[in-house]
C-alpha cells in the first residue's frame, strides 16, 4: 500500500501504513510532530491504534472476535476458561501435557499470603468487592517483590502464574467478608473454577458439592469475558505497564478502570436497571423513551459498544446460554423476560437502530450471575476474573515490545503567560 501523504502549509510529509494480518490499515505517525510540529487530536482514542498486538482480533462490523485466531464461539462451545488463559498467554493451544502441567502450576501458587486477610477486615461488611479486588491485588506488589523485575523472563513467568493462581480466592475473600463468614483456602485437588466456588460459598460446616451446571456455566462466562483487545481496562494496564510498574500493580490500574459503569460495571447497572423497570411496573417505553432523552441522563446500560456496530457476538451467546442455564436450574427469573422484551423494544426504535446499538456483553450476563448465586455487586469482580488472562497476556506483550512509556500530548487550551498577582490584589 502506497504511503499516505499530509501537506501542511506548503511543505508535504508522508507517512507509512502499517497493515496487519487481518489487512486493517493504520497511518503510521510516529515521525509526525518530528517533521511537522503537528500532533494527532483524538479524545477518547476513537481512531488511534496505540499499538499493534496479536492477541486478539475483533471485527465490530462483522462480530467477529478472535483470540490467538481461535473464534469465540468454538472456544466457548470446546474450551476451557484455563486452556484459554494459557492460549491467551503462550499464542498457542497447549498440548495435554502442557494444560496439565499449567494447571498444576495455579492450583500449586493458588494460597493467597495469609496476612492479607488483615485487609479485608479494615473493610466495612459494605465495602464494593471491587474496591476490595483493586486493594488486594495491589498489596499483592508487596508479598512479591521477588518476581517484580519486568526485565527478568522467569519473574514475568512467576508473576503471572502466581496472579492467575491467586485472584479466585481474593474475589471470594472479598464475598466472605460481606456476609461475616470465615474466609475459605482453595481446594487444589478441583479445577479452578470449582475451587473458587468451593471457598466462595462452601462452609467449613457443611461438604460442598459443586454443580456442574453452575461450573460449566462460569467458566463459559469467564472464557467470554478474557480478552478485548484494547479497552479501556487493558489499554490502562498496558499504560501503566510501560512506565515499568510491577504486573501486580498494573493489573490493579485495570480493575479500577473495569469497574466504572460504562465498561464492566455495566453488568452490575443493567441488573439494577431491570430491577428499577420491573418494580416500576414495567414500562419499558417510559424507559426506552428515558434513554433517548438527552437532558435525562439516563443510559438503557448494558446497549452500546465502541467497537461493535452491528452485534456482539459474546452477546448472542450469553443469550443462548442465558435461556439453557435458567431451564436447567429450574430458575423462572422474570428479569430474563424483561430483558428479551426491552431489546425488542430498542431494537424497533430509530434512535438505537441509527445508531448501531445493540446489546452488548454485559446485557445478558447479569441474569446468569444471578441465578448462579452471584450477588449483584460482585459481578464486575466476576468480570475482573475472567479479563485477568487478558491483562496479563497485554501486559506481557507491552513488556516484550519495548513499548515506550505511555505519555500522549495534549493541545493546550488555557491562559497564556500572565503575571502572579498578590493575594491582597485579587
Ligand atoms: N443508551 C442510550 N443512548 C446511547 C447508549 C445507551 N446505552 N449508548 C450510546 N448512546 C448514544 C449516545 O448518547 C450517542 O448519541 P448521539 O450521537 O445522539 O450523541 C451515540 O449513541 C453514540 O454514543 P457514544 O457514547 O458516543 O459511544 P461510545 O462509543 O463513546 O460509547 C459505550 C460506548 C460507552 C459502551 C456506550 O454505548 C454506553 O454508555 N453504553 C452503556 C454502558 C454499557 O453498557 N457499557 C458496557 C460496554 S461493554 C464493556 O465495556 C464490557
Amino acid at each position: 500500500m502506497a504511503n499516505i501523504t499530509l501537506t501542511h502549509d506548503g511543505k508535504t510529509f508522508e507517512f507509512p501504513l502499517t497493515v496487519g494480518s487481518e489487512k486493517e490499515g493504520g497511518i503510521d505517525i510516529g515521525k509526525l510532530r518530528s517533521g511537522s510540529g503537528l500532533v494527532t487530536l483524538d479524545p477518547g482514542f476513537v481512531n488511534t491504534a496505540s499499538t499493534t498486538s496479536s492477541i486478539t482480533f475483533l471485527d465490530g462490523e462483522k462480530g467477529i472476535l478472535r483470540y490467538r485466531g481461535y473464534p469465540i464461539e468454538q472456544l466457548a462451545e470446546h474450551s476451557s476458561f484455563v486452556e484459554v488463559a494459557y492460549l491467551l498467554l503462550h499464542g498457542e493451544l497447549p498440548s495435554a501435557a502442557q494444560l496439565a502441567t499449567f494447571q498444576q502450576t495455579l492450583a500449586a501458587n493458588s494460597l493467597v499470603p495469609e496476612d492479607l486477610k488483615h485487609l479485608y477486615r479494615a473493610f466495612p461488611r459494605t465495602a464494593h468487592p471491587m474496591a476490595m479486588l483493586g486493594a488486594a491485588v495491589n498489596a499483592l506488589s508487596a508479598f512479591n517483590e521477588d518476581v517484580s523485575d519486568p526485565n527478568v523472563p522467569a519473574q514475568v513467568e512467576a508473576a503471572s502464574h502466581r496472579l492467575l493462581a491467586q485472584l479466585p480466592l481474593l474475589a471470594s475473600w472479598g464475598y466472605k467478608h460481606a456476609k461475616n463468614q470465615p474466609f475459605a483456602y482453595p481446594d487444589a485437588s478441583l479445577d479452578y473454577v470449582s475451587s473458587f466456588l468451593k471457598s466462595t460459598f462452601g462452609l467449613p460446616t457443611a461438604p460442598y458439592a459443586v454443580d456442574d451446571e453452575v461450573r460449566r456455566t462460569l467458566d463459559l462466562l469467564l472464557i467470554l469475558h478474557a480478552d478485548h483487545e484494547q479497552n479501556c481496562s487493558t489499554s490502562t494496564v498496558r499504560i501503566v505497564g510501560s512506565s515499568k510498574a510491577n504486573l501486580f500493580t498494573s493489573v490493579n490500574a485495570g480493575i479500577s478502570a473495569l469497574w466504572g459503569p460504562l465498561h464492566g460495571g455495566a453488568n452490575q447497572e443493567v441488573l439494577e436497571m431491570l430491577e428499577l423497570i420491573h418494580n416500576d411496573g414495567g414500562n419499558l417505553q417510559k424507559y426506552v423513551d428515558l434513554a433517548k432523552d438527552k437532558n435525562a441522563n439516563f443510559r438503557l446500560m448494558g446497549f452500546g459498544h465502541r467497537v461493535y456496530k452491528n452485534f456482539d457476538p459474546r452477546a448472542k451467546i450469553i443469550k443462548g446460554a442465558c435461556d439453557r442455564v435458567l431451564a436447567k436450574l429450574k430458575i423462572d427469573d422474570p428479569l430474563l423476560d424483561l430483558a428479551k422484551r426491552l431489546e425488542e423494544t430498542a431494537l424497533k426504535d430509530d434512535y438505537f437502530v441509527s445508531r448501531k446499538l445493540y446489546p452488548n456483553v454485559d446485557f445478558y450476563s447479569g441474569i446468569i450471575y444471578r441465578a448462579l448465586g452471584i450477588p449483584t455487586n460482585m459481578f464486575t469482580v466476576m468480570f475482573a476474573l475472567g479479563r485477568l488472562p487478558g491483562w496479563v497476556s497485554h501486559w506481557r506483550e507491552m513488556n516484550a515490545l519495548k513499548t515506550p512509556i505511555g505519555r500522549p500530548r495534549q493541545i493546550y487550551t488555557g491562559a497564556t503567560e500572565r503575571d502572579y498577582v498578590p493575594v491582597a490584589k485579587r
